[in-house]
């Protein structure tokens, strides 16, 4: 299984203010960020480190370095709101942009903008809040992997079965960590019970 679910009680009631329909911008965006925290923190337990030796004003002892560069890719715009929050916990990490935006009507992810560091074996990790038919996930993975052999992670803050099934059959390598698992995908689209348009409810538009 390739679906992480971070699901602590913490995190159960920072979700529920991204759910209320009158939780407004400023909150919002202080919620994402908070979880993005908390999902950093759990993906960075896979990342391996290197030993080297450090002096403490006592003695020598063994210290520790990332072994590979942190690559944080979030997916425009609504992963732009996760991206503080991975900072805050891995602040030497780099980052590009993928712009994609689901088209309304056929669901499709159409492509406007890429831009990333190079990538050589880095650690990537994608960013977005919602993952729910996984078409925007699996555009985004599938650049991504023609750049890199190196590890993939997909990071939302909530995710429909629908997109975590659509992932793990195109990229079955690919970890996913998620805040929760929704029940389900509407007719539009939309993850149910969800929070609307992540986008919209970040930037206020
Ligand atoms: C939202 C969301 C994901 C995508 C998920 O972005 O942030 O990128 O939809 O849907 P999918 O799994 O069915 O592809 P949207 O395209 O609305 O753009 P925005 O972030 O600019 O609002
Ligand atoms: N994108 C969103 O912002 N919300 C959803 O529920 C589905 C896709």
């Amino acid at each position: 299984m390739s679906l992480l679910v971070c699901d602590f009680p913490l995190v159960k009631t920072a979700i529920t203010r991204l759910r209320d329909r009158n939780t407004e911008h400023t909150e919002f965006r202080r919620n994402v960020r908070y979880i993005s925290r908390v999902l950093a923190l759990e993906v960075s337990k896979n990342f391996s480190l290197n030993e080297y030796q450090v002096q403490t004003p006592l003695e020598a002892t063994t210290g520790f370095r990332f072994e590979k560069e942190v690559i944080l890719l979030p997916i425009l715009r609504a992963g732009l709101g996760m991206l503080d929050g991975f900072l805050d916990i891995i602040p030497n990490a780099k980052a590009g942009h993928i712009g994609l935006q689901r088209n309304e009507v056929t669901l499709q992810p159409e492509k406007y903008y890429f831009k990333v560091p190079e990538i050589i074996d880095p650690i990537v990790i994608i960013l977005d809040p919602m993952l729910a038919t996984g078409g925007s996930a699996s555009a985004a993975i599938s650049k991504v992997k023609h750049l890199t052999t190196g590890k993939v992670y997909l990071i939302s803050v909530i995710s429909a079965p629908e997109g975590v099934k659509r992932v793990e059959s195109d990229f079955p390598d690919i970890q996913i960590y998620t805040a929760t698992l929704d029940r389900e995908l509407n007719t539009k689209g939309y993850i149910l019970p969800g929070l609307g348009d992540a986008g919209d409810r970040i930037f206020g538009t």
